[in-house]
């Protein structure tokens, strides 16, 4: 065991100290290699050494370096240092976050951490939470307590009854909502389809002009930070219209809700702190490893009704038992990772890295437009869409610049026009990072 860690921490130092001179990418060639990793199932015995050998050797070559400094793909943080040591603490400890009888520490560190966040997004202090894979989850979360909570007040009991013979009620969605939340309305028995639609303007901001007069309670599921604008849905005014209806409000705040630590960004979540539910991404601007998704529910009761499970070997304890707040059951202990990543930077760290990633995206955006590219959002946060032209042009450089492996962005189509997506999400981007990203960018549109 002891030789088997020094060498898995030897390899992951020599990854971790290429990430800055090697292409993000991987190339054909490192990914038909992985067909070394494949063959007839095992009929005996490897030694360990020689797994972590095979996955080093070829698995390495072949990932997509976006814990590095020049990945900008999708909406993806990187692992801050005291989050990869955590990791690899977590596990060697492999705790199951399941409840207090399975691990006191994972339960306890998992607390204190929603205590933080509740902190660090002006939440009320109590507020329910749950560590989920993803936003994808926590959003389902928070949906499932408002699903709860509106049927409970209409004197019906889903959890029991099921959703056959309930009593309907309005889901409103932006028309730029993402589809992972449609998702998980479908997971809900809520439908995709279903849904009122409310149009967006330009940077794909729910219109409030435009949302519909209520005169029922309805779900109401607001964005904060669009993945490819970073554009905030009017968040007070909607939740103002929705609760004087006796609505529920959800906020899907993937990676938007971090920007509630920024003073100078905060004004952009105004109100958010009305909403019922929310949902972020730990592995998004936290830079925690994979995965980690946080679910709020303001009013705990809700959240517990909705998740709660019991039999006779569960012990009741009268804390907070992860299982009763949680979609899922035996799970990794996420909140260690979370925890190490607030503890290492403090509110204040926190708040500079993400003010750091929206610098650089401006800083970048400029370096494109400069070079005769046509950015077509507002510039408000850490997202930036670029056009080079005709929708084929556009694609073809995107193609050029994954193939060229200097950086790695990828394409969108917003409110009909191709474009590149940026995302800075990474403690580890530098502007060297994006001054040479934008050159070779440039490099390959010119091409
Ligand atoms: C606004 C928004 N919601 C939900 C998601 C889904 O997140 P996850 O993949 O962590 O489930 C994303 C991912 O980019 C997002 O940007």
């Amino acid at each position: 065991m002891k030789n088997l860690l020094q060498d898995v921490a030897r390899r992951a130092e020599g990854y971790i100290e290429n990430l800055p001179y090697r292409r993000v990418g991987p190339t054909p060639e490192d990914l038909e290699a992985l067909e070394a990793l494949n063959g007839p199932l095992p009929e005996h015995p490897t030694s360990a050494d020689e797994v972590l050998d095979l996955l080093d050797r070829y698995g390495s070559k072949a990932t997509v370096a976006s814990t590095g400094g020049r990945y900008f793909g999708f909406v993806t943080g990187g692992a801050l240092p005291a989050t990869l040591a955590a990791n690899w603490m977590a596990g060697a400890w492999d705790q199951n976050a399941f409840s207090h009888a399975n691990s006191p520490v994972a339960v306890i560190l998992e607390n204190i951490a929603l205590g933080w966040m509740t902190d660090l997004f002006h939440l009320s202090p109590g507020t329910g939470g749950a560590l989920v894979t993803g936003a994808t989850m926590a959003n389902f979360t928070g949906l499932a307590a408002g699903r709860h909570a509106l049927l409970q007040n209409a004197g019906w009991d889903v959890e029991e009854k099921g959703l056959f013979g309930a009593p309907a009620f309005p889901v409103i969605v932006g028309a730029e909502a993402h589809p992972t939340l449609y998702k998980s309305l479908a997971l809900l028995g809520l439908g995709r389809n279903r849904v009122i639609t409310v149009p967006v303007d330009d940077q794909g901001r729910m219109r409030a002009d435009a949302f519909p007069t209520l005169d029922t309670p309805a779900i109401v599921c607001l964005q904060a930070g669009n993945v490819n604008t970073g554009a905030f849905d009017p968040i007070a005014e909607l939740c103002k219209r929705t609760h004087a209806a006796g609505g529920w409000v959800h906020i899907d705040g993937a990676f938007g809700l971090w920007t509630r630590i920024v003073p100078d960004l905060a004004h952009l979540t105004d109100g958010l702190e009305q909403a019922d539910s929310m949902a972020t991404d730990g592995h998004k601007w936290l830079n925690v490893p994979y995965d980690c998704g946080i679910a709020f529910v303001k009013n705990p009761t809700a959240l517990r009704e909705t998740m709660a499970i019991s039999a006779a070997y569960l012990p009741q304890t009268a804390q907070r038992e992860p299982r009763d707040y949680n979609p899922e059951s035996s799970r990794r202990a996420r909140g260690i990772e979370v925890w190490a990543a607030i503890r290492s930077l403090g509110r204040e760290g926190l708040a500079g890295m993400i003010e750091r990633n929206c610098r650089l995206t401006r800083r970048f955006a400029d370096r494109l437009k400069t070079g005769g590219c046509e950015i077509l959002n507002d510039v408000v946060l850490n997202q930036a869409l670029v056009s080079f032209g005709t929708p084929e042009k556009t694609l073809a450089t995107v193609k050029r610049i994954q193939e060229d492996g200097t950086c790695w962005c990828g394409s969108t189509v917003w409110q009909g026009k191709t474009a590149m997506r940026i995302s800075v999400s990474s403690w580890a981007t530098t502007e060297a990072d994006i001054d040479h990203s934008a050159e070779a960018i440039l490099r390959c549109a010119r091409a």
